[in-house]
């Protein structure tokens, strides 16, 4: 009853368990969700039925699952304040996702750019999970009736979508779902590789690649590393078409620092590259320094984790539930007599 009596909003996201949590997750997602516990009603989740969408290695998903809410605390996320859970744990997200794939069109789904890259990097295993994925997706966020989906700006054309069901599921069968809209942070939202600044930041690249529990000197490294441009200019000047390589570092080094791109411009100016990558490196290992120790503090106490993800589902659940009724009697199922 948590959001209704207290008429806060909703805010509901989630990380796929797939990979360890980087830098790209840390900035484009869990670093704007702590901030927004005082004021909203807040729910985040481990993705693992969406991480089955690719093999995983059984015994590596489960140890992630665990790591990612160690990592999700770590980062600032107080258990007490925010509802952290385990997506298997809550079924409701598995019955609703079923229902909406009746509701999500074919063609909607083949539009999917996600779905689309997925299926080029996997193409030994294009499943029917894979496609339907944006379904159970939106059962996910429809299920706690969301108001605000903090997630970077890849995420935006499944929120879409998203939208676009539970305004169709609404006009058939009246009000059920509360349509969400994302909640995309300013700088931050698409963070690149460090080796190809034309791609994405995404754990399948471990070398462009910065993890939240990655070593100081692994990050030092990878920064120091880090592809600039092949221009001769040598100059810190934000053109993302020109310098994707330098404007991703901005965009980094802004968003850990909280300065603007005209001030880096001048803190840079007349320096080059070789003083800006490796200060921005050192920026990246005084973020995430505190964020590594206390994960690794906490994963030494897997009684304390199981806690908070066990009160986490029972209060999710509790949420679910609600909504999930509501959809079985909207659609004409025969009410469960037990
Ligand atoms: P996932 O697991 O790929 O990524 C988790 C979050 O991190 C953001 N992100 C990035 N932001 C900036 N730069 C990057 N390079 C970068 N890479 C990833 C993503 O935008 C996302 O916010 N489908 C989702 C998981 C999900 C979900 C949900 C999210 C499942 N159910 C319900 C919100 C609500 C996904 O694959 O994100």
């Amino acid at each position: 009853m948590e959001n209704i009596t207290t008429k806060k909003k909703v805010m509901l996201s989630g990380i796929q368990p797939s990979g360890d949590l980087h830098l790209g997750n840390y900035l484009g997602a869990v670093k704007n969700w702590s901030v927004l516990a005082e004021e909203f009603d807040c729910y985040y989740f481990m993705a693992d039925l969406h991480s089955i969408t690719v093999r995983q290695n059984p015994a590596e998903l489960r140890r992630r699952s665990v790591s990612q809410l160690a990592q999700y605390i770590a980062c600032g996320l107080d258990p007490e304040q925010n509802t952290l859970f385990i997506q298997s744990h809550v079924h409701e997200h598995a019955e609703l996702g079923w229902i909406l794939n009746c509701y999500t069109m074919f063609g909607e789904l083949s539009r999917m750019t996600q779905f689309k890259d997925k299926s080029n990097k996997n193409a030994e295993n294009i499943n029917g999970g894979l496609f339907t994925y944006p379904a159970l997706m939106a059962a996910d966020i429809l299920l706690y009736q969301a108001d605000f989906v903090p997630v970077g700006e890849d995420q935006k054309q499944h929120c879409e979508l998203t939208r676009d069901v539970a305004i169709r599921f609404n006009n058939l069968y009246g009000d059920t779902f509360k349509v969400p809209e994302p909640y995309i942070p300013q700088v931050g939202a698409r963070i690149m590789s460090l080796g190809t600044p034309t791609a994405k930041m995404s754990k399948s690249d471990p070398q462009g690649c910065v993890f939240i529990l990655d070593k100081p000197e692994d990050i030092a490294r990878k920064f120091k590393r880090a592809v600039t441009d092949s221009d001769t200019e040598n100059c810190v000047r934000y053109a993302p078409a020109e310098k994707p390589g330098v404007a991703n570092l901005m965009s980094i080094y802004s968003a850990v620092t909280g300065r603007s791109f005209a001030e880096i411009e001048r803190e840079f100016d007349g320096k080059g590259y070789g003083a800006f990558k490796p200060a921005v490196g050192e920026a990246v290992i005084e973020t995430l320094r505190p964020i590594r120790e206390e994960s690794e503090r906490m994963l030494a106490d897997k009684a304390y984790l199981q806690q908070v993800y066990t009160n986490g589902a029972q209060r999710a659940s509790a949420v679910a539930r609600r909504t999930l009724r509501k959809v079985y009697k909207r659609v004409g199922f025969v009410e469960k007599p037990f």
